[in-house]
């Protein structure tokens, strides 16, 4: 039995469910990737092969055996779950020099060519001895999980697994493999950075897929392009096709939607409620809010920058409106994200200098990760504002609108994924447009009621039209239909 037909799915991501904590402590995984499979791991059996990332993830992958175990969230949910630990030193190399910041910001349009990123030994060798070793240690596991299974299904997930899929097709011919790729896809331009022979290993990795997932249509289309043009491969632009020496690769788009019945059983949390209440004792008139990982593609500063233009522009609202960021600190071992972190903080305390008074501070940048503190903003804001210079999809645009209760305005980046299906109901913003920023900033909030109100219905009815469930159909659909030789 294949598991499209049944049997466990094997999903292989770097960052798993849960991360465990020095007290033991069980925390959940961070970022969209882990929201997405914690949905699909609860639609569907799954076995989830991830990295142990912390010295306490090791711990408790070695207590196992390094075999699978079932994690228990402490806010429920529980997920069988399989931690790879790989040499410090090559995870070190893989997720802090290659993964991140080189593909990410490739990825994101990040690299200031300007300022030269160079490649020397130690990026050469953070493929080579980094990445490719992760990548061979989480293979070792799908291979071990898929023994005995006749044509298994593997769904590996995301930029830091691209020559996986490679490393199990040499052994599993008979395999299916599907991979989702959760942040957008460039230009092709963008990947002549990377050497060349570490590029075409890359594209070698991802094309040993059966199918490989985006969740727009342009990273889609962008992804055949660079097959085209970076690999001199024919490709079927109509039907997303790639042709690899006998086999076709299928790419498709699967928008991922957002679990709405947890994200409102989060709102409705005890301590959700508790959050609240202290949120409303010290509210303003008007709430702007924004929740994201602190991440330079998030375009925080920018933002910040835009608030700071339309309380110069716009006196009558100081006083007025408080802007709450809660930014999860991420990636700190990466020197550009620690660097921006500081920027973030040197810009709150310039903007708070410049127009605070002694009973009103405009921003309240909360550093933390804390889903029900920013569940319970959702509820309340006046207005979302998700400025990403460019990001996958983000969860925020969607988990926000469906939760709130103030006809709150989505004020949305043109970059993001969630832009394809959000855009009509939301302002739509260029991110780097900061006088922009600031005008919707105050389009929002001198908004009517009735049309706050409008857009907001819209956003609800978009978010809600399908769930994880939908998203792991679709696809697996698409690999039926692949297994069968149905056409496209
Ligand atoms: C994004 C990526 C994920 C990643 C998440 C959090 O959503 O697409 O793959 O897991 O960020 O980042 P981290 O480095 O903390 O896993």
């Amino acid at each position: 039995m294949s598991s499209a037909e049944g049997a466990p799915l094997v999903l292989v991501s770097n960052r798993g469910p849960v991360t465990f904590q020095e007290d033991g402590e069980v925390k959940r995984g961070g970022g969209g990737l882990v929201t997405a499979l914690t949905g699909l791991a609860s639609h569907r059996d799954a076995i989830w092969i991830a990295s142990a990332m912390t010295e306490q993830d090791i711990a408790v992958s070695d207590e196992h055996g390094g075999r699978p175990f079932t994690a228990e969230l402490p806010d429920g949910g529980s997920y069988k779950v399989r931690l790879v630990a790989s040499d410090p030193g090559a995870y070190d190399r893989f997720y802090n020099v290659f993964a991140n910041p080189m593909l990410w910001f490739i990825q994101h349009y990040l690299w200031d060519l300007s300022n030269a990123p160079d490649i020397r030994r130690e990026e050469v060798e953070a493929f080579e001895f980094g990445y490719n070793v992760v990548n061979e240690d989480l293979a070792r596991a799908v291979l071990e999980e898929i023994d005995g299974q006749e044509e298994p299904v593997v769904m590996a997930h995301d930029y830091h697994l691209y020559t996986l899929p490679g490393l199990v097709r040499r052994e599993r011919p008979d395999a299916f493999l599907h991979h989702f790729i959760h942040i957008p896809w460039t230009q092709p331009d963008t990947w002549r950075v990377l050497p060349t022979r570490i590029r075409r290993e890359i594209y070698e990795g991802l094309l040993a897929n059966d199918i490989i997932g985006f969740h727009t249509r342009s990273y889609q289309r962008n992804f055949l392009q660079c097959c085209r043009d970076l690999m001199d491969l024919e490709v079927d632009f109509e039907r997303g096709i790639v042709f690899w020496h006998e086999h076709e690769v299928w790419v498709r788009a699967y928008p991922l939607p957002i679990d709405a019945d947890a994200t409102r059983a989060v709102a409705r949390r005890p301590r959700t409620a508790e959050f609240e209440g202290e949120l409303l004792r010290r509210r303003r008139e008007h709430l702007i809010l924004r929740v994201d990982r602190a991440d330079l593609s998030k375009n925080v500063l920018r933002g910040f920058t835009a608030f700071d233009v339309f309380l110069e522009q716009h006196p009558e609202f100081r006083e007025r409106v408080t802007f709450v960021a809660q930014l999860m600190p991420s990636r700190t071992d990466v020197p550009e994200y620690a660097e921006y972190l500081e920027r973030i903080e040197a810009v709150v305390a310039v903007v708070n200098h410049r127009h605070g008074t002694p009973d009103w501070m405009p921003i309240h940048l909360k550093l933390r990760d804390d889903l029900e503190e920013a569940v319970a903003a959702y509820k309340n804001y006046d207005v979302l504002l998700v400025n990403a210079m460019f990001d996958g999809m983000n969860l925020v645009a969607k988990e926000g609108p469906l939760v709130n209760e103030r006809a709150g305005v989505s004020i949305l980046s043109e970059n993001t994924g969630a832009h394809e299906e959000l855009g009509e109901f939301a302002l739509s913003v260029n991110p780097f447009d900061i006088q922009e920023l600031a005008d919707s900033i105050h389009a929002a909030l001198t908004m009517s009621p009735e049309e706050r109100k409008r857009r907001l219905e819209g956003l609800k009815g978009i978010v809600t039209q399908r769930d994880p469930g939908d998203w792991i159909d679709e696809q697996l659909a698409d690999i039926r239909k692949k297994e069968r030789g149905d056409g496209t």
